[in-house]
Formats: structure tokens, sequence, C-alpha cells
């Protein structure tokens, strides 16, 4: 089954004027086309050299520096990690359902009775967790018919400012969808924010949570990698302060205060969602399994979200020059997640995993017993 149009254009027809050589307006065109043209021959230096991805500091979620502190100011835009043809990972996406001319909010025959296609509130967040696999969770999701993804994070429930714009704002920055789909938003910082549990309460009190947590340890890498990348691509090269010396203190400690040692800490920021929302609406992803086999993870979800059973497992296909899997649309397109997903990882030294492996262990123990799920992370 094809997905649905979500979206319905509309062409606008309007006779063309006579052209006359003359006229000023037309010159003024020729040159600026002219203009365009040369420039983009000839690049300047600068052009060459920003690189092909979103320049946002953060990829996928805005935590802008090792503190952890969020760059609202580049969060605008797209996070480049949407999926992208397997044989040329650095090229984005083209989405057909967004580079089209959106020209209304039209009803396909106008007579009130067919489904039209609006923009609406989500009915389920992918709160979480940073690193835990939100992306491709997202997108794998994303493959059913009934669903729609906001493409970008919109961060609305974690940003004071944006929060400030109102639901309609909210709304607007979802995607178009038919009155039986399902409109998903991801936005892992809501996680971890104070107040985006209520306020995602008072928004709609039965919506739907999706949480996917991996592996503490492997996941508070992943977050170093991310910004040691992004920190040395704004630093001309320059290197950041090893893994080791920024999880732990100068007395081997783990170092609490910084951020994404606690955005591990599962069980402190779980409680939080715990006491405003009953259990039957939270839904755990197990984010290491998604990684080896992403099919039965998603298949839950599926029945979570109550959809009629749509993807299969050979839409998930293993690519070895990735790593990773990716996914096949119409039996034969395969796309992966571009490289800012899947990158390598520092070398960490044993004993350094195992003093954060013991330091993690009874708060792991503490969010098993929470979620009634043993996740059976690593613990020497
Ligand atoms: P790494 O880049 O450290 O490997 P998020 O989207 O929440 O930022 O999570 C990123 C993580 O998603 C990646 O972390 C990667 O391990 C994981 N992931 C899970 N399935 C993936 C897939 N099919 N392709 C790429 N990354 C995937």
């Amino acid at each position: 089954m094809a997905k649905r149009p979500n979206i319905i254009f509309r062409y606008r027809y309007e006779p063309r004027s006579r052209l006359n050589y003359r006229n000023p307006i037309f010159l003024v065109l020729v040159f600026l086309a002219s203009f365009g043209l040369i420039f983009h021959l000839f690049p300047t230096s600068d052009d060459t050299a920003i690189p092909n991805y979103s320049d946002s500091d953060d990829e996928d979620d805005n935590i802008g520096d090792e503190e952890g502190q969020t760059s609202h100011g580049e969060m605008a835009g797209s996070d480049g990690n949407e999926l992208v043809p397997s044989g040329d990972m650095m090229v984005r996406s083209e989405d057909s359902k967004i580079s089209y001319d959106i020209l209304g909010d039209p009803s396909p025959n106008g007579n009130g009775q067919e489904p039209y296609s609006s923009r609406r509130l989500p009915q389920c967040l992918i709160i979480g967790v940073r690193k835990g696999g939100t992306r491709a969770l997202l997108e794998f999701l994303n493959l059913h018919p009934t669903v729609q993804k906001a493409s970008d994070e919109v961060h609305f429930f974690d940003d004071d400012e944006k929060y400030r714009l109102g639901l309609e704002w909210y709304r607007s920055q979802m995607p178009f969808s038919l009155p039986d789909q399902i409109t998903i938003e991801k936005s892992p910082a809501y996680f971890v924010t104070d107040s985006a549990p209520h306020r995602i309460h008072a928004m709609n009190s039965s919506i739907k949570l999706i949480l996917i947590v991996r592996d503490p340890v492997t996941r508070l890498i992943s977050d170093y990698a991310q910004l040691a990348e992004n920190k040395a691509r704004r630093n001309d090269g320059q290197k950041m302060v090893s893994f080791e010396q920024t999880v732990l203190t100068a007395d081997g400690s783990v170092n609490i205060y910084y951020k994404p040692v606690r955005t591990s800490i599962y069980s402190i920021y779980f409680t939080r969602w715990a006491q405003i929302f009953p259990s039957q609406q939270i839904h755990l992803v197990d984010g290491d399994r998604l990684v080896y086999d992403p099919f039965p993870e998603v298949q839950r979800v599926e029945k979570f979200l109550n959809l009629a059973p749509y993807i299969d497992r050979d839409n998930f296909v293993y690519n070895s020059t990735k790593g990773f899997y990716c996914v096949k649309f119409n039996g034969t397109l395969e796309k992966c997640l571009n490289e800012s997903k899947g990158r390598p990882h520092p070398d960490v030294d044993i004993k350094v995993i195992r003093t954060l492996r013991s330091f993690y262990s009874p708060y792991n123990h503490r969010f098993y017993k929470m979620t009634g799920t043993d996740f059976a992370w690593p613990e020497i």
C-alpha cells in the first residue's frame, strides 16, 4: 500500500503576459538571472567550505555545548537527519512531502464529505532520550501510511520562548495529515526538561508517549562523541578534552556536573513522567535492540499506537557499509540515516567504563523497577 497523499496541491493558472524586451522589469530579471548563473559556476571559497549537512550546532537535539546548554538560536530548520539514499550518505533526503508548495488546506472535492488534510497537534510524542535512537525510530515508524512525522524537532515544550508562542504556533509546525492519521513529533530534550510533562499533559492528557533508552554508558559516549565532533567543527579542528577527563573528576569519581552524565540517569527523569501519565500511555523502546534487530521493536510500537500491522521485516535491510539497518521503500529503494547517526565512538579505557557502569547500576535497577522492564545493561 502506498503512503496516502497528505497534501493536495492546487495549481494557480495565470495567463502569461506578453514579454516586452524593453520592459525595465524584464531587464532586471535578466540581470539577476545571469548573476545567479555566474555565482553558481564560480562559488566563493567560503561556499565550497560549507559542509554538506545542516550547520545547526547539533543535528538532532540541541544541547549546545558539553555543559548541555541549549542553543535555541540554532534549532531552526531541518535537523538534517532524515533518511538518505544508502549509496550517498551525505545527500539530504528529497522528501516529496515537503518539496512542494503547499497552497492551503484543501478538501479533494470541496463537498465536505471527503476527509481533508490539515495540520493537527501530535497524538504521539517521542520524548527521548537523546542519542537513544530517536531519529531511527521516527523514520521507521514513518513507513506506516497512517503515520505523519514532524520532520524537525520542534522543541515546543522544552523551550520557554517557543512555548509562549502558543499551541496554534505548535500546530503550524506539524505536517499535513488526514483525520485517521497519527502525527508524531520527536524532541529528545522533552525527557530531561522539568516543565515538559506538565505542559504536554495540559495539551492532551491522553497523548501517547514513546521513550527510547539504551545502555546509559553507550548513550553517554554517543553524546560525548556528538558534542566533540560539533566542537571540533566550530573550533576548526581543535580537540575537545578527552572523554575520560570529561566524565570523571580529578579524584576519579563520576562528574555529575557534566549534563550528558546526568541524562543517562533515566530513573530521575522518568519519575516525573510516571507521576503525571499512567503507565499505559508511556511505551518504552529498547534502543540497543533497535540497532541490531529493529523490526520487533517497531512492531511493538505499531501495537501501542493501535495501528494496523503494516511495517514488515522486509522493510529493514542491514547495510554493511553503514553498519546499521536501513529501510527499503517500494521493494527496492534503500535509504539510511545520514552520517551523524552511527558515528564512530572514542576508545574508552575499560576501567573508566567499569566506573561508569557501577555508578549507573543502582539508578538502572530503580528504572527497571519503575518501568517493569529489565534492560539488563552491563554492570561490570
Ligand atoms: P551513535 O551515532 O552514537 O551510533 P538519536 O537519533 O536519538 O540521536 O540517536 C542516535 C543513535 O541512533 C546512533 O548513535 C545509533 O547508534 C542509533 N541508531 C539506531 N538505529 C540506527 C540506524 N538504523 N541507523 C543509524 N543509527 C541508528
